[in-house]
């Protein structure tokens, strides 16, 4: 049995997650990567890098590093999983890993984002694989179906609801008729936002999301800083009201749209009809619609977070790496 040796940076809600799902899916994916390829391979997390070595994890001591260069110097690892978040060091070391010949495979929309392409360029100068499925809403196949399911296809329009906190809070306004204090304080009592939420009520979550898909879909670099953006703050009761008076739901949107040559993206909130598939989009659920000249409209719906469903995502990008290697 081949070993496919994987170190995971990061034991939080979704390195955890993806801990879990790799230890209690081994047989599975086993089965599954024979059915594939025809090889007998295991997927086998090696290293995991935490931050202090003192701190209690429901894991294999043996297993844990407070040290990136254990991981960097350790040929048996082929693939590195980045779920420590941020800017840096997760930079430095998704780059330090392609540069040792290892596959990455992260969940970090900011970095992706905002690099410019930066990563996909070090990974294809190293002849590795550069992974990041569940960068944008979570557990839903957006990344693959743009790259695989649609590869047919041009695409003329991706419209979604990509973060999950500010749809709780619409959905909550809308449908109990609450402020939007009162949906963002229920949202922070259920752990769907963050103490600090305005990287997602003012929309530079969605903004990173957008930027990951339309480059995708469009095949161009993204300028984030030429993105039109409006948060939800200013949703009033009075908001919601006249949009449900005229059928209407405020729903926040991220979109882009390749329109005479040109493509144009905003994130904002907008009235859309409310028989249209995304009107009822509800809770903490993400949605993306994508419309394509072959293909037609498509939708695809699931959870855009949490532990179990992200990583869900990470794993099928890490089984795909494995498959192949
Ligand atoms: N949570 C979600 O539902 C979700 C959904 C989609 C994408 N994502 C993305 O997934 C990534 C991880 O998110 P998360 O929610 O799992 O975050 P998290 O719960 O905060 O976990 C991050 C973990 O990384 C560790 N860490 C941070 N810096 C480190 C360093 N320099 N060295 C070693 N360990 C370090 C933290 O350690 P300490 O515990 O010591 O702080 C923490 O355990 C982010 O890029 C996020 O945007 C998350």
């Amino acid at each position: 049995m081949e070993k496919i040796q994987i170190a995971v940076l990061g034991l939080g809600t979704v390195g955890s997650g993806v801990k879990n799902i790799l230890q209690e899916k081994k047989e599975l994916l086993k089965e599954r990567i024979f059915q594939k390829t025809g090889l007998e391979r295991e997927i086998e997390i090696k290293k995991i890098l935490i931050r202090d070595i003192n701190k209690v994890y429901d894991v294999d001591k043996e297993l844990l590093t407070e040290d990136f260069e254990d991981i960097l110097n350790d040929d048996d690892i082929k693939i590195v999983v980045e779920l420590i978040g941020g800017n840096q060091p997760a930079t430095d070391y998704m780059i330090k890993a392609m540069k040792a010949n290892k596959n990455v495979i992260t969940a970090n929309k900011l970095v992706i984002a905002k690099s410019n392409g930066l990563l996909e360029k070090v990974a294809k100068e190293n002849d590795v694989r550069f992974m990041y499925e569940a960068s944008v809403a979570g557990t839903v196949p957006v990344i693959k179906v743009i790259n695989d399911s649609l590869v047919g296809n041009s695409i003329s329009k991706i419209s979604g609801i990509v973060n999950g906190t500010t749809n709780y809070i619409l959905s909550k306004m809308t449908n109990e008729n609450k402020s939007f204090e009162e949906a963002l304080k229920s949202a922070q009592d259920l752990g769907f936002a963050e103490s600090d939420p305005s990287s997602d009520i003012d929309g530079d979550d969605s903004l990173y999301k957008i930027a990951i898909l339309s480059k995708l879909a469009f095949s161009t670099e993204i300028d984030l800083e030429k993105i039109s953006k409006q948060g939800i703050r200013h949703i009033t009761k009075t908001d919601i009201e006249n949009a449900k008076n005229s059928n209407k739901r405020i729903k926040f949107l991220a979109q882009a749209e390749k329109k005479e040559g040109k493509v144009v993206i905003s994130v904002s909130p907008v009235e859309i009809d409310s028989k249209h598939p995304l009107a009822n989009v509800e809770g903490a659920m993400n949605a993306v619609c994508i419309s394509c000249d072959n293909a037609g409209e498509i939708m695809l719906q699931g959870a855009g977070a949490g532990s179990r469903p992200t990583a869900s995502a990470v794993v099928s990008d890490i089984f795909s790496v494995a498959s192949k290697l």
